[in-house]
């Protein structure tokens, strides 16, 4: 079964392209090195013993997107490329939607001449803004978008709704929480390219000396210590849920020709909760800082992950502790590597 990986040695790309491979598929990566390195693909060797095939592509130009995989005869797209940071995104609209939905059409455009190719969207939990109930269902209604980056996650699972619709396609969307850790191997992790915006590579970076004090965004809320509270989901876990999704679609077992997951371990952690668990993890002490709320940001989200696991089969397993202690060896070994 050959897989086309989108965004294969972007952080949870490269850590799915590694389940997928280990699981016996032949995996192509699609990735234009916007956001990532191409020394990602050395660690995904490492780990595995395999080197995938690399297409550098940009998938949101529709001639360069039909030429590198309209030959291909795939089973299957994951399809993660996609511009990510949510600043960033209401500062430069435009470039996020050209590039976001743009690089989805175009894939979309070689699914509906291969319907029997299967189609995963790394989607996102921000869909639902601050939900009305905890923890978040899949019926939870999707919210006026916060940010440019959210609204191309809203707009493109429509795209793929309505075109599964028209064309009889299998897909999936996948709505990640919050992504954290890096492989147990310290081979590949979260490269946050300039200032983390988010909260574990801040801590990691804080703590290798590589950033000033971390700033914890808010203390007023209403939560048990007064910071805010998320769903942190180890990259494995999450890299593992695709490759479940991918053998649905694989074995034709899908309901729907668009199928949605919610993919979070169901426990909600403040920000404070993180920080005791990387220092219990690493033995590091962290220095931080309260500070005033971050614009836009939820006081509380956490998954309900009964569709997940009943539909799928699946759950994360690993803890906070275990995230937090392979985050910083990912980070020691970034220090190594200069
Ligand atoms: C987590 C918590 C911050 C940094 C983002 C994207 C979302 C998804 C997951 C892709 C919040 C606090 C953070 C810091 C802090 N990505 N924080 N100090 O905002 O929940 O979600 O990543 O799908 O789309 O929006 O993640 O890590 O930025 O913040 O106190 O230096 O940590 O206020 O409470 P977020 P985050």
């Amino acid at each position: 079964m050959k897989i086309l990986v989108t965004g294969g040695l972007g952080y949870i790309g490269s850590h799915t392209t590694v389940e997928l491979l280990q699981a016996g598929y032949e995996v192509v990566i699609a990735d234009n090195l916007s956001n990532t390195r191409a020394e990602v693909l050395d660690g995904i060797e490492a780990i595995t013993g395999q080197r995938p095939a690399w297409l550098q592509v940009d998938l949101s130009d529709p001639t360069a997107c039909e030429s590198a995989i309209g030959p291909l005869q795939l089973d299957g797209i994951i399809h993660f490329a996609a511009y990510k940071a949510v600043g960033e995104s209401v500062a430069e609209p435009l470039k996020y939607y050209q590039n976001n939905l743009f690089s989805l059409v175009n894939l979309l455009g070689y699914v509906s001449k291969h319907p029997l190719c299967g189609f995963i969207f790394s989607s996102s939990c921000t869909v639902y803004g601050q939900a009305d109930a905890l923890p978040i269902t899949e019926h939870a209604p999707v919210k006026a978008a916060e940010s440019p980056y959210g609204n191309t996650k809203q707009i493109g699972e429509e795209i793929i709704r309505e075109t599964a619709v028209a064309a009889g396609l299998k897909t999936i969307a996948l709505r990640y929480f919050n992504p954290i850790g890096a492989h147990p191997s310290a081979r590949i992790g979260e490269l946050p390219l300039g200032v983390p915006q988010n909260l574990v590579p801040f801590i990691t970076q804080s703590a290798a000396g590589l950033r000033g004090l971390l700033s914890v965004y808010g203390n007023d809320y209403p939560t048990s210590d007064g910071t805010a509270i998320r769903d942190y989901i180890h990259v494995v876990d999450l890299a593992q849920a695709h490759m479940v999704a991918v053998e649905r679609l694989m074995e034709n077992k899908q309901e729907a020709t668009m199928e949605v997951f919610n993919l979070g371990t169901g426990k909600g952690s403040t920000v404070l909760e993180v920080i005791e668990a990387f220092e219990r993890a690493t033995g590091e002490s962290l220095q931080y800082a309260m500070a005033p709320r971050r614009a836009g940001d939820v006081i509380a989200a956490y998954a309900d992950t009964t569709k997940a696991s009943e539909l799928l089969g699946w759950t994360a397993k690993k803890s906070l502790d275990e995230s937090m202690r392979d985050a910083w060896a990912w980070q020691c070994a970034l220090k190594t590597q200069g």
